[in-house]
């Protein structure tokens, strides 16, 4: 697809992952709006790229979804590219039984129920515009799960599955569905709870990321799997009991 001359929102763009794609596409040329909870780390990010465009707007709140929605109608009529980047990673331990419960729900209203409502809200306004996409970011996760953070991993599941169904759901609509599948990327996802792990690895910098991401698109490639995620994802269920017990084993 084109990369330059759209206009992309990216969901939770202020740090991270986000942050990395919003500063490669102003590079090539787009003008980008991001959008997180965080009003100061949105002022960060628009004094580090002033052509910015950002909104304080919680994805998951009904609210706030509409009244991006409207804004975004109003003064970025041209919008033709959704990134639902928005995602918390939350260890979650069942065996404290209710107590994790609000947790566990706001994790999937984040990690899934956004994206799923985003691009229902989104599609009819992306139809019929010239290089429209939509771009779920999921994770290696979503192949193999981590045990200690299992709405995390089956939040990027469902995303997964939906980003395929809704992929060929619009492919006569001109909206191609993208799905980006990082690996491990050395932000502040999990908290710090890496580090206070004493883990070594954090992973990769989420500017490869972007970059890897910046290359596929222009190639149209509708999978964009980065780094160690190529090997999880390629799995056949017969590796899946060894992949499992390594990844969990880095925990
Ligand atoms: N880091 C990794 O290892 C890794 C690996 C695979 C996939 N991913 C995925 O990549 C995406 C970006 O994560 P990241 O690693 O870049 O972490 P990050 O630096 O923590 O970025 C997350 C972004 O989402 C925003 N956000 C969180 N909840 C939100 C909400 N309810 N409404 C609006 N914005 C919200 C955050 O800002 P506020 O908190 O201010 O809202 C922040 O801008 C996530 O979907 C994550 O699951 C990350």
């Amino acid at each position: 697809m084109k990369l330059s001359g759209n206009t992309i929102l990216i969901t939770g763009g202020s740090t991270g992952i986000g942050l990395s794609l919003a500063e490669s596409f102003l590079k090539e040329g787009n003008e980008v709006i991001i959008c997180a909870r965080r009003e100061e780390l949105l002022a960060e990010a628009k004094s580090k790229f002033p052509e910015l465009h950002t909104r304080v707007c919680d994805v998951s709140n009904p609210e706030d979804r509409a009244g991006l929605f409207n804004w975004i109608k109003s003064d970025f009529s041209n919008l033709n590219i959704l990134i639902n980047n928005a995602g918390i990673q939350r260890e979650v331990n069942f065996k404290k039984g209710s107590e994790i419960i609000e947790t566990a729900v706001s994790e999937m209203r984040i990690n899934f129920e956004s994206p799923v409502v985003l691009s229902a809200m989104f599609i009819p306004f992306l139809s019929g515009k010239e290089n429209s996409a939509i771009i779920n970011v999921s994770s290696g996760l979503a192949f193999v799960p981590i045990a200690g953070m299992p709405i995390y991993c089956a939040s990027k599941a469902a995303l997964h599955s939906f980003s395929v169904s809704l992929r060929h759901q619009l492919k006569d609509s001109g909206i191609k569905v993208f799905e980006l599948i990082p690996p491990a990327v050395d932000t502040d996802l999990d908290k710090g709870a890496r580090k206070a792990r004493g883990q070594k690895d954090f992973g990769i910098k989420s500017e490869v990321v972007a970059e890897e991401t910046i290359n596929a698109l222009k190639n149209d490639e509708y999978e964009i799997v980065v780094g160690f995620a190529k090997n999880i994802m390629n799995n056949s269920r017969s590796d899946f009991e060894n992949a499992f017990n390594f990844m969990n084993s880095r925990r």
